[in-house]
């Protein structure tokens, strides 16, 4: 007897950034997020879990290698809590009168999960949001989950926190929430990806070197040292979370485009800010985000944003119209001998979606 579900679960890449935590544990963040979801086609993480009455270990194959699954406590926790609410569901099934051996007591059973990324590991770029949304998406799936996907979100977040936004498609907030036990800290969709058809999204690959610190270091190490960070968090994200929702709300590229940038530069700011210092971009990344601003000026608008996670790796933003010129102008300054963006660069801008 063995049941089965596979789900695949997208990147998703902030354009407000999450960085802090006020429970490490329960990963609660000290501000909220949003971000937009990139295409299923291109990098998403799919997952495919198995529970059978006969597995005797919970097992764990990440791009076909097998891993200790209770080496990562985020791991067991996300696991652990999918089968409470599994326990649950069980539980209420009996009381609701379906005779116990119609009850399939799939929370009981091991686990075998096999999860691919359809990108390169090797690529730097973030697996772990979709990786941690697919696990809790297929684990809802195999358990038949009451749960909405924001209440599922929460699973996801224990996770990895970007992670509970790669539960939606679309452009999606994660609200930081206030309550100790977590309960209202998760991800709601602002606006579906049919919304804004002709935003876009292009990834320059600048270094695919891991990172020296990782995401979950160094926002405790700020937290702990920046005095920038503590303004960042009481009066910059609030207003820039309203103001983005509206950007999006009204299909506003220039607004959408300049918080964007604004974010991504204060986000690095407070990472120089901490002490020790971390610096995550390199020439390169400095190199794009100036090229970025002389196309604007260059088109008297603003056409096209970049923003950075924790890593030198560019993410740009533009509307469909400008992006084929963009990628020309990359492609020119940039060329492949440099190494700088050689085969993770798509040449066909892909819509994000
Ligand atoms: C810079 O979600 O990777 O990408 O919650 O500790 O797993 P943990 O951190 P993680 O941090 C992501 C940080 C970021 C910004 C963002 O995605 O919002």
């Amino acid at each position: 007897k063995v049941y089965e579900a596979t789900v695949t679960a997208p990147v998703n890449i902030a354009v407000i950034k999450y960085w802090g935590k006020r429970d490490s544990a329960l990963i609660l963040p000290t501000n909220s997020s949003l971000s937009v979801t990139l295409s299923q086609d291109h990098l998403s993480t799919r997952t495919t879990i198995r529970a059978s009455p006969d597995f005797t270990i919970d097992r764990l194959w990440l791009n076909g290698v097998e891993e200790d699954i209770n080496a990562s406590k985020r791991l067991v926790n996300s696991i652990t809590t999918a089968r409470k609410l599994r326990e649950a569901l069980e539980e209420k099934q009996k009381q609701d009168g379906i005779p116990a051996e119609s009850v399939v007591p799939l929370s009981q059973w091991k686990i075998h999960v096999c999860s691919e990324n359809n990108f390169p590991t090797a690529a730097g770029l973030a697996s772990s949001a979709s990786g941690y949304a697919a696990l809790v998406s297929a684990l809802g799936t195999l358990y038949e989950l009451p749960q909405t996907t924001s209440e599922l979100s929460r699973v996801a977040r224990v996770g990895s926190g970007s992670a509970c936004r790669s539960m939606f498609g679309g452009f999606v907030a994660w609200q930081a929430g206030i309550a100790d036990d977590g309960h209202d800290s998760l991800a709601v969709q602002v606006a579906d990806r049919q919304h804004w058809p002709e935003l876009q999204a292009l990834i320059l690959v600048a270094s695919d070197k891991k990172k020296a610190v990782s995401s979950t270091a160094g926002m405790q190490t700020t937290v702990e040292t920046s005095s920038l960070f503590a303004e960042r968090v009481r009066t910059v994200v609030p207003q820039r979370m309203e103001a983005m929702k509206e950007a999006i709300a009204k299909r506003d590229f220039e607004t959408f485009a300049e918080i964007t940038m604004r974010d991504s530069n204060q986000f690095h700011a407070v990472c120089l800010d901490t002490y020790p210092p971390i610096s995550y971009m390199n020439d390169t990344s400095r190199a794009v985000a100036g090229l970025v601003h002389a196309f604007n000026s260059a088109r008297g608008r603003t056409a096209a944003a970049y923003t950075y996670d924790a890593g030198p790796n560019a993410v740009i933003y533009a509307l469909k119209s400008d992006m084929r010129d963009l990628v020309e102008l990359f492609t020119y300054c940039f060329p492949r001998e440099d190494s700088i963006l050689p085969d993770a660069f798509y040449p066909d801008p892909f819509s994000i979606f």
